[in-house]
């Protein structure tokens, strides 16, 4: 039994997709649904069984710290334990910083430090589940069970799959999945081994690790995490396990996906209650 207690969440990004907004606020940060999208993210997390997560920030990101250090959902920040909010999905948090955005391999590497030799979840902020955290839950049963690494897997158009690492498959692995046996990054037209491309949830064995810190990245360039899967999926083995209808993903590091993922959650917000501020207690008191 393999169990992952240990997310990390890679948000050091630039972000340009999403620029001007994103000079002003970083787009981990951009509401969906009334709150930020890493909210998200943690909440996924902590209904899927993680116990800590491991925010990749940057230093020219402040308010993502601002954030978790107001986020009731967060149960201990940056090592001190604060209250939990009862009933309420809350998780342990810590932040690590990376210098320059030198990739999601990076990242990940970066974030694995903190959490040790052990295997992982990374999960990515602007990919969000509104179906929950269902996905998830089952990567990790796969990888308590099996020890495999898995990551999720999307069908997309021809068209589309130039924009994603796409998985060449070599049949199909236990319980649904499927074996892959390498990955193209984002593949010319009409050289994707497969129309499945790389979603942002993954469950990493730390014979990944090793392979990221034995990748250098090319100079000026970033070090992809594709690139490492690549490497491992020759080497020790990969499963992928494909996204249903129901897991509901939306992209939301551009703005099509961002505007699509308000639009599917302006429901919720409508039946929210407000959140009480200092001025209301002052009412309330008086
Ligand atoms: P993306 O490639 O989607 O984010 O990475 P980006 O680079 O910020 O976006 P664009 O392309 O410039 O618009 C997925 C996740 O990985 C993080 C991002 O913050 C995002 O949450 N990331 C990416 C890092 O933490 N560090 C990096 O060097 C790159």
């Amino acid at each position: 039994m393999n169990k992952v207690r240990i997310a990390v969440v890679p948000a050091a990004g630039l972000g340009t997709r999403l620029r001007p907004a994103t000079d002003a606020v970083p787009k981990e940060l951009l509401p969906v649904g009334g709150r930020p999208a890493i909210d998200w993210a943690l909440e996924e997390a902590a209904a899927a069984g993680i116990e800590e997560v491991i925010v990749v920030s940057s230093t020219h990101k402040p308010a993502i710290e601002s954030f978790l250090s107001h986020s009731r959902r967060v149960r201990a920040r940056f090592e001190g334990l604060t209250a939990i909010a009862p009933g309420e999905h809350s998780i342990r948090v810590r932040v690590v910083f990376q210098n320059e955005p030198r990739g999601l391999g990076d990242a990940v590497r970066l974030g694995w430090h903190a959490a040790g030799e052990r295997s992982i979840a990374v999960m990515l902020p602007d990919e969000l589940l509104l179906g929950g955290p269902l996905l998830l839950r089952s990567m990790l049963e796969h990888h308590a069970r099996h020890g495999a690494s898995i990551v999720s897997l999307a069908k997309f158009s021809p068209k589309e799959i130039g924009a994603y690492g796409s998985a060449s498959l070599a049949g199909p692995g236990r319980s649904g999945t499927m074996k892959i046996d390498g990955f193209v990054e984002k593949p010319a037209q009409g050289q994707a081994p497969s129309c499945y491309g790389l979603t942002g949830r993954y469950v990493l064995g730390p014979e990944v690790l090793k392979v990221l810190e034995a990748l250098e990245a090319p100079i000026a360039s970033e070090l992809s995490l594709t690139t490492a899967l690549d490497a491992c999926a020759s080497t020790s083995g990969l499963l992928g396990i494909e996204l249903i209808a129901s897991d509901r993903r939306v992209d939301v590091g551009s703005w099509p996906g961002w505007m699509e993922a308000n639009i599917a959650t302006l429901g919720s917000l409508a039946n929210k209650p407000p959140v009480r501020g200092h001025s209301d207690a002052r009412s309330t008191a008086a």
